[in-house]
């Protein structure tokens, strides 16, 4: 199929192009290069043989997307598009909304304008907000705690109404955990532009040497050893998802589905700095610090549904997630090991 990808050079867009060509689909790129390099185009290259068809562009122009839709036939979109940090959400609010909902609203204007009506959605385990039990299945109550929590949500009552709508849609919002980890080949990977607000980059880069040490935010948790525990899914593992949630949405069953993708265990942070020591050979210095406004003890998946409906598992161990980050992080590096 010829798929169009939204976002598709940011960090799980790159890795879902990967995948798509490999699994014999035509990817094209659309992408406004707010937090990505135009080198992921190259690497993804050196990758697959060829590069994807790439076009720098905003979402939000509707024009543009309405000639990238007609003039790459497209049949299906994958809408990874959108700003993601939780903190700056709630800064600049209007931002996000305008990008991420307003984004989202543009680019469905142009589907539906040139009759490409199949899409899968990123969404997130942040519309959950605080676990009421778990595993979170996705009848769990939503509750999103932040500005960007929320466009997640609204998007996703777009899309319900928009199935509801027109039989012609077929959509699929996914729920994602916390995805980490990088393609084995360690070209591509999560790149973040300023210090990172996420456990495994961070970790990481203490263990290349550009951070001193690793903030835990809080060891007084109920958990097994007082750290958060989360739900981490293999990149790879998340990207084959999709081409699940493509296959699924070719069978034209429902008009809209919303489906988990984690792998249903949960680690703490203390777990994750001992592999990561394992993985690299290098020590993670950390020192306990308060806990983070907004964190939760744990949040993990119940992940059934993607298996029952899409026949889809993650497959990769953490073990693997943490030697794939190092090996991309360690041959990206700038700093002398
Ligand atoms: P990312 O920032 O690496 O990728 C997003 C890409 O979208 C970037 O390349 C950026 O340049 C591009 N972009 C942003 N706004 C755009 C616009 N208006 N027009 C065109 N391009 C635009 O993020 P990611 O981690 O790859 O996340 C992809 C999607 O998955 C996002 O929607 C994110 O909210 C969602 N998600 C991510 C996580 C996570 O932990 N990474 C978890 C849950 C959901
Ligand atoms: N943590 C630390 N130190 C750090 C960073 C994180 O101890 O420097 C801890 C957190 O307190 C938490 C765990 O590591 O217990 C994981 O934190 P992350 O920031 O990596 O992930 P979160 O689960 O907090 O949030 C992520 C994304 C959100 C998304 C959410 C649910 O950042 O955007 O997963 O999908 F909404």
């Amino acid at each position: 199929m010829n798929i169009l990808l939204t976002g598709g050079l940011g960090y799980i867009g790159s890795h879902v192009a990967v995948v798509l060509t490999e699994a014999g689909h035509r990817v094209t790129i659309l992408d406004n290069l707010c937090n990505c390099k135009v080198e992921v185009l190259s690497h993804l290259a050196k990758i697959l043989g060829s590069s994807p068809i790439f076009i720098q562009g905003d979402v939000r122009d509707q024009v543009l997307l309405e000639s990238v839709l007609k003039d790459g036939k497209i049949e299906a979109v994958m809408h990874f598009a959108g700003l993601k940090a939780v903190g700056e959400s709630v800064q600049k609010p209007l931002m996000y909304y305008n990008n991420n909902v307003g984004g989202a609203i543009s680019l469905l204007k142009a589907m539906k304008i040139c009759q490409v009506k199949t899409f899968v959605f990123s969404s997130s385990a942040t519309v959950y907000g605080v676990p009421k039990y778990l595993p979170i299945d996705e009848e769990h109550p939503t509750c999103p705690e932040s500005p960007y929590g929320q466009t997640k949500l609204h998007i996703e009552s777009i899309l319900r109404d928009l199935a509801n709508s027109d039989d012609a849609w077929n959509i699929i919002a996914l729920r994602y955990f916390n995805p980490v980890g990088a393609h084995e080949s360690g070209l591509i990977g999560e790149e973040p532009n300023d210090i990172p607000n996420n456990l495994v980059p961070y970790i990481s880069h203490v263990a290349t040497g550009k951070f001193d040490k690793l903030k835990i935010f809080g060891n007084d948790y109920k958990t097994l050893d007082g750290t958060g525990v989360r739900d981490y899914i293999h990149v790879m593992d998340l990207a084959e998802g999709h081409v699940a949630a493509l296959n699924y949405l070719n069978k034209k069953l429902p008009k809209f589905s919303i489906i988990n993708l984690g792998t249903g265990a949960g680690y703490s942070v203390l777990e994750l700095v001992n592999l990561y020591e394992k993985v690299s050979s290098r020590k993670i210095t950390y020192e306990i610090s308060g806990r983070r406004a907004g964190d939760i003890a744990s949040c993990f998946a119940n992940v059934d549904k993607a298996a029952f409906l899409m026949g889809w598992r993650a497959r990769r161990s953490l073990h693997e997630m943490l030697e794939d980050s190092w090996r991309w992080v360690s041959q990206n590096m700038t700093i002398e090991l």
